[in-house]
């Protein structure tokens, strides 16, 4: 009988290991966004410990690290496990990180019983999926799964560098990217373990869930530009307030999600005020803006009704507006087959089986486009997730391990 929590305890210290290693000097945060030293030292450690567990590993043309264990049968196909080990910024330390710790784990078992697998196995840890950097997510598996846009590479950071240069700082290879895919005829499946990041197995005290669909998501930036004016002089009727027009934005859409509900959730997380200062009119404000839903109509009513609504904002203040669409990825559902047999793991753990849809993004998506995909979700300290706060109970990690084992298991007999 494996001991899970002897395998949880030393799954636990790498997470805070990893965690100890962040942009943030003063280590008082976790922040490691994709191509910055950090990110490649803790890449560095991570790849140590693949190495370490015998597998053969390399890193990709984006900075993905990918360890392989071959199986001997001819013609077997590629079964990936992943998460990635991007974060936000100040970020928890389990978002990405568990499920590759975990993977890397269930992996070393499986070398160290000897075990013959009718498939290869690959276990990924991303270089990007939170898409902070370039605001773009899903850039490593982007690569693996061959959807990875050259455009992309024109992009640039809040430093003016471009994805290309970021590439080539960080040791990959710009030209190698469309060869890192792995073909669609070579995949059989995707599986990635990751918190839940929110509330639903805290409240029910169940440790592990599967995924059945994972919500869609569309990123914009917009820009609103008025006029810039002395704080002190311009009378209220006559402004043309940028960061006025913003904030009604941002309340308007929280209206319009609140009024919908059914999932459909709106965020501006992240906005800059161009030479401000306290005794200036804001004379313009860029701001992201990120729309999500599990249906796929919800989701494109909403983008054309808050369109609609902003451009309507925009001309009674007399302000412009620039909308940009960054990303937009469809919602996406898992794989019957695989949660079948997650679900029969999770059933033989003898825990209840829980469907969750995912309100966050995962590297699933881009998975799902050229394989069978899908996802177990591990309790989190109160749903807490893209905080500090972000916490699991290693009860819940070594459950999840058993019925993550168990599911490895059923896949290979599957195959076998
Ligand atoms: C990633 O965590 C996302 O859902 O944005
Ligand atoms: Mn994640
Ligand atoms: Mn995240």
């Amino acid at each position: 009988m494996p001991d899970y929590s002897t395998r949880t305890a030393h799954i636990l210290s790498r997470i805070h290991e990893l965690a100890a290693i962040s942009e943030d000097a003063t280590g008082a945060t976790v922040t490691r966004r994709f191509g910055t030293p950090a990110f490649l030292k803790g890449r560095d450690l991570v790849q140590g410990w693949f190495e370490a567990a015998g597998l053969e590993t390399r890193l990709d043309g984006i900075g993905n690290l990918r360890g392989r264990l071959a199986s001997r049968r001819p013609r077997a196909k590629t079964f990936v496990l992943a998460s990635h080990i991007d974060t936000v910024v100040n970020a928890g330390k389990y978002d990405g990180p568990l499920g590759v710790l975990m993977g890397l784990d269930l992996v070393e078992s499986i070398i160290q019983q000897g075990l013959d697998l009718p498939f290869h196995l690959e276990l990924i840890a991303f270089s990007d999926e939170e898409g902070v950097r370039f605001h773009i997510t899903y850039l490593g598996s982007k690569v693996v799964t061959g959807a990875f846009d050259p455009a992309l590479l024109q992009r640039i950071d809040a430093d003016g560098i471009t994805l290309a240069q970021a590439i080539d700082e960080m040791g990959g290879n710009t030209a190698q990217l469309a060869a890192d895919a792995l073909p669609p005829t070579e995949w059989l499946g995707y599986f990635e373990l990751h918190i839940e990041q929110g509330p639903v197995l805290w409240e029910s005290g169940v440790p592990v869930a599967l995924v059945t669909a994972i919500a869609g998501q569309q990123r914009m930036e917009l820009t609103w530009t008025g006029m810039a004016g002395h704080a002190g002089t311009v009378p209220m009727p006559m402004r043309q307030d940028a960061l006025a027009a913003a904030s009604e934005f941002v309340l308007a859409t929280e209206a319009f999600a609140l009024a919908h509900g059914h999932g459909l959730v709106a965020t501006v997380g992240q906005l800059r005020i161009p030479y401000s200062a306290s005794n200036v009119i804001p004379g313009q404000v860029i701001h992201s803006f990120d729309l999500r839903s599990p249906d796929a109509d919800q989701l494109a009513a909403a983008y054309a009704g808050i369109q609609t609504q902003a451009e309507a904002l925009a001309a009674r203040r007399g302000v412009g507006l620039t909308w940009q669409l960054v990303q937009a990825t469809a919602p996406v559902q898992c794989d019957h087959e695989l949660n079948r047999l997650l679900g029969q793991a999770i059933a033989a753990g003898g825990y209840e089986v829980v469907g969750l849809v995912s309100g966050a993004g995962h590297d699933a998506v881009p998975a799902s486009a050229v394989a069978p995909a899908t996802m177990a979700f591990i309790r989190c300290y109160k749903g807490i997730s893209h905080n500090p706060l972000e916490n699991v109970e290693a009860a819940d990690v070594a459950a999840a391990m058993a019925v993550a084992e168990r599911f490895l298991l059923e896949l290979k007999d599957a195959h076998n």
